[in-house]
């Protein structure tokens, strides 16, 4: 969840530590620090708050060093002030950490009983007395830091620089992601190869309990085992990616203009548009033969699941059993034999997702991932990929990720119905059109935002808002809300539209806007009934539907008017308007759209 990163360089190291962070700020960024080797002494600067209070910071206390970590803080334990900032430091060794050390209390009680004095309330500061009080016990740097991982337990990504040791970074992994760049005489560390784009696009992935001692020549990289292994060095793919807004004010409104190129990209690997049919990759499982297809998720990803449940149940007469990944891991579900397990995730690093994900495989599930990241852990512990092309995703609130995630479910719905003859031919052709034509819709949609600029302004006045949506559209109401709330911070809330009758009706007055997503499908009648009952109790109805105003019996405070298009394809279309909404409402309200309050894009703690 935080970002962190190391580099062993010919020159001061300073202004490419900050630049890399620039590109992990995604990560978290609630405060940021460096720390360099400077004439064999540890100095290091740290600042509450975003990266540039530590770029300030900087420019009236420089630090010379060419030895240096870095880290970009998204709080775990304690709170995010400066005191809590990485790097931590003794006087001998200094240390950044992503992850949490789950016995951390056991660890700093014993090193306190040995004398150690703690400046922080971090997790991260007990690997920091542990390592210090191996290096007191005669050890060298390596081997003070081989004996203080066997004693961490939890989730972790360290990088690690000694005092006296300007040649020396130890990297460390277990269960967070860690990349190490190869350069010409340097080295670097990052989170992931993004980080490291400007530097170098030659990448080693530590893999699970790996540790690498680094110098400038290179790395030697130890398993779990301590056992020495060669990991491949791959070419990154990072550094040819552009990640700026372009024309945008904001990475979100660039992403949301990007669904149409993107949602195209991604159809087109999965289809064949001429002939109509889809062209899905071997998963290693016979698709004919299953009986149950499992999905898990966090967050928006867990809602492109929820739909993909009413697309296969559907399409594909297969039932579907979903839930969101931090309950799945620990409920001991059991798994049919030879089941398909399929997770989603936008960084392919989300914990919870990951947790899921083992467990499921330990089960004897055929695991296949829908991810953007294919470099990550989730991807690489799969057994099949099916990758999102949705390019990086900068702004905190996903939007294109989550439409290409379910331009992917789309197709694997449709596979399956073919593969076990719930659709023919013909219906293939006809579902695999609509999801054709939907980029075109898309861009028709984002052309004109003034009419979402307008409920911005009307929705920003409110306290509360309600989404309200059946079939498909109930999770896309769910979405909805969840985009608001989290770059708006106004409280919103999803609703099954039939469900509003068991308790949210309760909360309707004139002052809460109700949100309705109700393309003219079969279940139309019915939300239009649930609108109606909104309506009689005064509440502000905002529609996004196809139907014509004929259709619509009751007042409305506003109705964006969606194009025709096919049933199947409508929660792709009817994310986008939800999107746009929550972008306006979160100018209007003059937050923090990218970055907000107390989010971070990448989970990788439970
Ligand atoms: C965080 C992000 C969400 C994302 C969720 C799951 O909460 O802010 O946008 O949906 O994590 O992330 P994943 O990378 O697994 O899709």
């Amino acid at each position: 969840m935080c970002g962190i990163v190391g580099i062993l360089g010919k020159t001061p190291v300073a202004t490419n530590l900050v630049d890399a962070l620039r590109r992990l700020e995604y990560r978290g960024y609630d405060s940021a620090g460096i720390a360099t080797v400077e004439s064999g002494t540890l100095v290091r600067r740290r600042a509450e708050g975003k990266l540039r209070n530590l770029e300030k910071r900087l420019l009236t206390e420089p630090l010379e060093g060419h030895t240096g970590i870095g880290h970009t803080r998204w709080a775990t334990h304690g709170r995010p002030t400066e005191r809590n900032a990485h790097p931590h430091m003794t006087a001998e060794v200094s240390v950044v950490h992503n992850g949490i050390i789950e016995n951390f209390r056991e660890l700093r009680a014993d090193l306190e009983a040995k004398g150690h004095t703690f400046d922080s309330d971090t997790d991260t500061e007990a690997v920091v007395h542990l390592i210090t009080h191996e290096l007191h016990a005669g050890k060298s740097p390596v081997e003070a830091v081989r004996a203080a991982l066997q004693h961490l337990q939890g989730a972790f990504a360290l990088g690690i620089i000694f005092a006296g040791e300007d040649d020396l970074m130890i990297a460390a992994r277990q269960g967070s992601p860690l990349a190490i760049g190869h350069g010409t005489g340097e080295m670097y560390l990052g989170s992931d190869a993004i980080a490291l784009a400007p530097f170098t696009d030659v990448i080693t992935y530590l893999e699970e309990g790996d540790w690498a001692v680094m110098h400038r020549s290179g790395a030697e990289i130890f398993d779990k085992d301590g056992v020495r292994v060669d990991r491949p060095s791959v070419k990154s793919v990072a550094s040819s990616l552009l990640v700026d807004k372009g024309n945008h004010r904001h990475f979100m409104a660039k992403e949301i203009h990007e669904q149409p190129e993107v949602i195209s990209h991604t159809l087109a690997n999965y289809m064949d548009m001429v002939s109509g049919s889809v062209r899905f990759p071997e998963l290693g499982i016979d698709l004919s033969k299953i009986n149950r297809v499992t999905i898990s998720a966090c967050g928006t990803a867990y809602y492109a699941g929820l739909v993909a449940k009413y697309w296969i149940e559907k399409v594909a007469r297969v039932p579907v059993e979903i839930d969101v990944a931090s309950e799945m891991r620990y409920r001991e579900a059991p798994l049919p034999a030879d089941g398909l397990a399929v997770f989603v995730s936008q960084s392919g690093e989300t914990a919870d997702t990951l947790a899921t994900l083992r467990y499921c495989k330990a089960n004897g599930q055929r695991i296949a991932s829908i991810v953007n990241v294919r470099t990550s852990t989730i991807a690489r512990e799969s057994h099949a990929v099916l990758p999102t092309l949705a390019g990086p995703e900068i702004g905190v609130a996903s939007t294109k990720a989550f439409t290409c995630q379910l331009s992917v479910l789309a197709c694997l719905a449709i596979a399956i119905g073919r593969a076990r003859g719930s659709i023919n031919a013909a219906q293939e052709i006809e579902l695999v059109k609509g999801l054709t034509e939907l980029p075109r819709h898309i861009a028709g949609l984002i052309r004109n935002e003034q009419p979402f600029i307008a409920i911005a302004q009307e929705l920003s006045k409110a306290r509360d808002v309600l989404y309200l949506g059946r079939g498909t559209s109930y999770p896309i109401a769910l979405e909805g809300a969840l985009k608001l709330k989290e770059i708006s911070y106004i409280h919103a809330e999803g609703y099954a539209a039939g469900e509003l009758k068991h308790g949210p009706i309760a909360l309707i007055d004139e002052n809460v806007p109700v949100i309705v997503v109700a393309p003219e499908d079969d279940l139309f009648d019915k939300t239009i009934s649930n609108m109606q009952e909104v309506a009689a109790r005064g509440g502000q109805i905002i529609l996004i539907s196809d139907a014509p105003a004929e259709k619509i019996s009751c007042k409305l405070a506003a109705h964006i008017h969606m194009p025709k298009v096919s049933a199947f394809t409508t929660p792709l279309l009817y994310a986008i308007p939800t999107q746009l909404i929550a972008y306006h409402t979160a100018v209007v309200m003059g937050t923090d759209v990218d970055q907000p309050r107390n989010l971070a894009k990448s989970v990788t703690v439970e």
